[in-house]
């Protein structure tokens, strides 16, 4: 099966890119580099054996996405090209709907053209805004409290219109709990440019050495040590939900959604503590105010995921902090340029 992989070279469509090929499947990379290094393909390759085809381009280039397509006989496109960071999309909401909202549009638009009718759109779980309780199921009210946030909960809305009038496409939203870790060869990983915004990236950072200490944002939540609590789950394992997603609802018409998470919460001190066993470093840290727009706990519910998907995360914390920190110890500074 040919796949074309919009946002193959970042974080999440690298690893599935490689979970892909081990599965068979053929991946067509398509990425235009904006949060991303050529490297990674070198690197997608030493640990799978096959180089995938990569074209350069951007998601809003409707006719080389048409011709594309139509060049490479895809029959589907698992869509992880976008802007991720909520700060920024405060800052630039117009770049973050032109990139996530246009972006998409426009390649739905081109897979109309060459008739590929299966798709299946990273969402996250930033669509259940602040949840009334946890776990969470997909049936829960969805809102949004960010440009960022809103951009996901725009697609997914018009994915859906879309899917109800064209009832013969297999469209299928992937709802991303918080994805941490990295292949476990220590080739690919995490490699967020300036400082990251997300926990797992800044703890490996000052374990390494790039950065001083954590701050920790609000140790005041009614959680189980007043610390933000999230379901983390290992890149790997999500990797592995695409290609289920691919082999059980693909061919399936409908609009298909799933929460991608492990149904376990983990609060920010014990991540630190498992961090630390894992690389054998310490990670100072220091608790200051809550971060605007944070929520105290998050976690998903997977089963839908388990009974029609027949998949689960299997990876413990345990992996999730050692690959991070073969991943950051390896590579300090991430990726070299191509
Ligand atoms: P990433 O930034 O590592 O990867 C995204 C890739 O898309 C990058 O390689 C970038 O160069 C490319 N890209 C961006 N805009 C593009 C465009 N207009 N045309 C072509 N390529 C473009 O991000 P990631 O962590 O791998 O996330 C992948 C997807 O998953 C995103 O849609 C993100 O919103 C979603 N998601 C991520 C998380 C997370 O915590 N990492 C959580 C939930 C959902
Ligand atoms: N945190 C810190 N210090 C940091 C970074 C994070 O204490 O330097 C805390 C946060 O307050 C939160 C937890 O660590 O309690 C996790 O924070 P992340 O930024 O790693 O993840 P979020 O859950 O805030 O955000 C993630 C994705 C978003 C997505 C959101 C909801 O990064 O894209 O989940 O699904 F919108």
């Amino acid at each position: 099966m040919n796949v074309l992989v919009t946002g193959g070279m970042g974080y999440i469509g690298s690893h599935t890119s490689i979970q892909m090929i081990h599965a068979g499947m053929t991946p067509v990379i398509f990425d235009n580099l904006y949060n991303s290094k050529k490297t990674v393909l070198e690197r997608i390759e030493k640990v799978s054996g096959v180089k995938p085809a990569f074209i350069e381009g951007d998601i809003r280039n409707k006719e080389l996405l048409v011709n594309v397509l139509k060049d490479n006989n895809i029959e589907a496109v698992i869509h992880f090209a976008g802007l991720k960071a909520v700060g920024e999309s405060v800052a630039k909401p117009l770049e973050y709907y032109d990139n996530n909202v246009n972006g998409t549009l426009v390649l739905v638009d081109a897979m109309r053209e060459a008739g590929v009718k299966t798709l299946v759109f990273s969402s996250s779980a930033t669509v259940y805004g602040d949840p009334a309780s946890v776990p969470i199921t997909e049936d829960f009210p969805t809102s949004a409290t960010n440009p960022y946030g809103r951009s996901k909960l725009m697609v997914e809305e018009c994915l859906t219109d879309f899917q109800k009038a064209n009832p013969d496409w297999s469209i299928t939203l992937l709802r991303y709990f918080n994805p941490v870790g990295s292949h476990p060869s220590g080739e690919l990983g995490e490699d967020p440019q300036g400082i990251p915004n997300n926990l797992m990236p800044f703890v490996s950072q000052v374990a390494v050495g790039r950065r001083d200490f954590l701050s920790v944002f609000g140790s005041d939540y009614p959680t189980k040590d007043g610390t933000g609590v999230r379901d983390y789950i290992h890149v790997m394992d999500l990797s592995d939900g695409h290609v289920a997603a691919l082999q059980k609802v693909g061919s399936k018409h409908g609009l298909h959604v799933y929460n991608l998470g492990t149904g376990n919460g983990y609060s920010v001190l014990e991540m630190v503590k498992a961090f630390e066993s894992a690389s054998g470093r310490e990670v100072p840290y220091q608790i200051v105010d809550r971060r605007p727009g944070d929520i105290a706990e998050c976690w998903a519910d997977p089963k839908k995921a388990m009974t029609e998907l027949d998949w689960r995360a299997e990876r413990t914390l345990e992996q999730m902090t050692e690959d991070t920190w073969r991943w950051q110890s390896n590579n300090p500074q991430g990726y070299p340029e191509a």
